[in-house]
């Protein structure tokens, strides 16, 4: 073949390649980690073992400012519908069992907006948006198909809260996998789903894990990893995160013995700070999970794959959960919708570009008198927090050393709240100056952002428990159909 054949063979091959990258919508891989610490990830705290999540971070982007909600329903409504809480009633902590109440069926989700473009959707995981009817559950709001539960937490091994199952395969109770832990049990049915995709058709796959939420269980293997960490919570929560990265790692290997990894754009994150009264750590932000300082809202959080251009780097943007909705979309090379809270970002992940959000609200709950004023803002580099903004205050290191005990070893200092708190957050992100007495002016702009946005604060969706909830009458299985 002469070189003028083979230039033309050369362009033909490319164009071929130009046209499929054209016509393939990237798969989407949108992994949640629940009550996952800021310093609970081994690029950022050596102690911790997590190669895989490690290595998707390197080659990826770490976002440094991307905000969560500080509880599990409320950031998971911001997820899947775009929205902020206070928007659409899902502000006040969790959604727990027995209260008749989902996120409202009027708020379109990330995988119907996906299915739109021609997405197979299947998830994997933990709900917690509802399920007291059966258009409240997954496989009504978007989902082909769901493997996993409804609720809040349970066992890792019997799936059950008390004596009562909350596992499913799609709309079915799964009893047979009883004794299984659950990471193990989400990697093989992430990956059957790769296996048995039709690759003619782009991939999203909703894997939000148990892991790494309480109970505090993990299989002894895991456990075994960490025997330099004398304190057996830490120890056990450690495993229970390179569980986690062990089921990631699976993943990633089915999505490239399928060859569907170099088009996979992969998202992380976890959905609120860690919890410090079960072994996480945020160190060395202040506060945790159920607060609105920044270690119960700042998350660990990073993006991997098709179509990001510059990597190996790490991401200050200001982003807000609800803004991951949007930044999916248009990486589907959707349109995103401009009705919702969230913004896309994409353009400027991928190009490392600055962030186009200038604020966000971190909560506004006023249900019961103990949260009543609890607000919280951030416009550009101030954060201004006003009411009680959640317990436990102060910063932590992880407890590695400790055998018995306060899980709260190695407090550094910890302060009474005072009504208004002002911070720089670009200059103090750990919280240490308060500058709400210094700089009134800045407090007075910040308050009458607050102010707007309260106006917009629909009531909590947070009825009284419901008997009718209860398994007994569902066969011993928390079941949808009671509201
Ligand atoms: C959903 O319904 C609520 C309550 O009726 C309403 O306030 C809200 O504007 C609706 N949102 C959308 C997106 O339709
Ligand atoms: C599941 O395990 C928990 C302990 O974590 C126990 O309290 C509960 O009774 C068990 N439920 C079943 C159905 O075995
Ligand atoms: C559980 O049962 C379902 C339905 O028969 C089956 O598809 C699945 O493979 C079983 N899983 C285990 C772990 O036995
Ligand atoms: C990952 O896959 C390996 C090999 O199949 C298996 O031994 C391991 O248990 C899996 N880990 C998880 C968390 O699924
Ligand atoms: C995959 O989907 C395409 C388009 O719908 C169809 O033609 C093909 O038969 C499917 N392949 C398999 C293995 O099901
Ligand atoms: C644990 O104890 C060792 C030895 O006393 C000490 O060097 C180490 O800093 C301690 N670790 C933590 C996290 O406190």
């Amino acid at each position: 073949m002469d070189s003028e054949m083979t230039e033309k063979y050369i362009l033909v091959f490319l164009s071929i390649l130009v046209s499929c990258e054209a016509t393939q919508r990237p798969n989407i891989v949108f992994i949640v980690a629940d009550d996952l610490g800021w310093n609970d990830v081994g690029f950022r705290n050596p102690n911790m073992k997590t190669p895989n999540i490690d290595k998707l971070a390197a080659e990826g982007i770490i976002f440094e400012s991307a905000y969560v909600q500080p509880y599990c329903s409320p950031s998971r409504t911001a997820f899947m519908s775009g929205m902020f809480p206070f928007k659409v009633g899902m502000q006040h902590k969790v959604l727990s069992r027995v209260q008749p109440a989902c996120v409202p069926l009027n708020y379109t989700f990330l995988p119907q907006e996906l299915k739109k473009l021609g997405y197979a959707t299947h998830m994997i995981g933990k709900w917690h948006l509802g399920f007291c009817k059966w258009e409240c559950t997954p496989t009504y709001r978007g989902f082909d198909s769901f493997f996993g539960y409804y609720g809040a937490e349970e066992d890792y091994f019997n799936h059950s809260v008390g004596a009562f199952l909350d596992y499913r395969d799609n709309e079915l109770p799964a009893w047979n996998y009883t004794g299984e832990y659950s990471a193990y049990t989400f990697a093989r049915k992430a990956v059957d789903v790769i296996n048995q995709h039709n690759v003619s058709q782009p991939l999203f796959m909703y894997l939000p894990y148990q892991s790494v939420h309480a109970p505090i269980e993990v299989p002894e293997k895991y456990f075994n990893m960490y025997p330099n960490v004398l304190n057996h919570g830490r120890r056990t929560f450690s495993g229970m995160v390179s569980a986690l990265d062990d089921a990631v790692g699976n993943v990633t290997k089915a999505l490239k013995e399928k060859g569907l990894f170099e088009n996979t754009l992969i998202l992380f994150t976890t959905d609120n700070g860690g919890p410090l009264e079960n072994n996480a750590n945020n160190w060395p932000l202040r506060g945790g999970k159920h607060t609105i300082w920044e270690g119960g809202t700042r998350g660990t959080s990073l993006m991997y794959g098709a179509g990001l251009k510059k990597t190996k780097t790490t991401y200050n943007g200001m982003m807000h959960a609800v803004d991951w909705k949007p930044t999916l979309v248009s990486a589907a090379g959707g349109t995103p919708d401009r009705s919702i809270d969230g913004m896309t970002h994409w353009e400027s992940i991928r190009n490392g570009l600055p962030s186009s959000r200038t604020e966000f609200i971190y909560n506004l709950d006023d249900f019961e008198p103990a949260t009543e004023g609890h607000a919280g803002i951030r416009v550009g580099d101030y954060k201004l927090l006003m009411g009680y903004p959640g317990a436990p205050d102060g910063w932590y290191k992880p407890n590695m050393n400790r055998t018995r005990g306060d899980v709260f070893d190695n407090l550094i200092y910890l302060k009474g709240d005072s009504p208004v708190h002002l911070y720089n957050i670009r200059e103090d992100p750990t919280e240490h100056n308060d500058l709400a007495a210094k700089m009134t002016d800045m407090v007075d702009k910040l308050r009458t952002r607050i102010d707007y946005y309260r106006k917009q604060m629909v009531p909590a969706l947070f009825p009284p428990p419901d008997p009718a909830s209860f398994p007994k009458q569902f066969g011993n299985v928390w079941s949808p159909g009671w509201c």
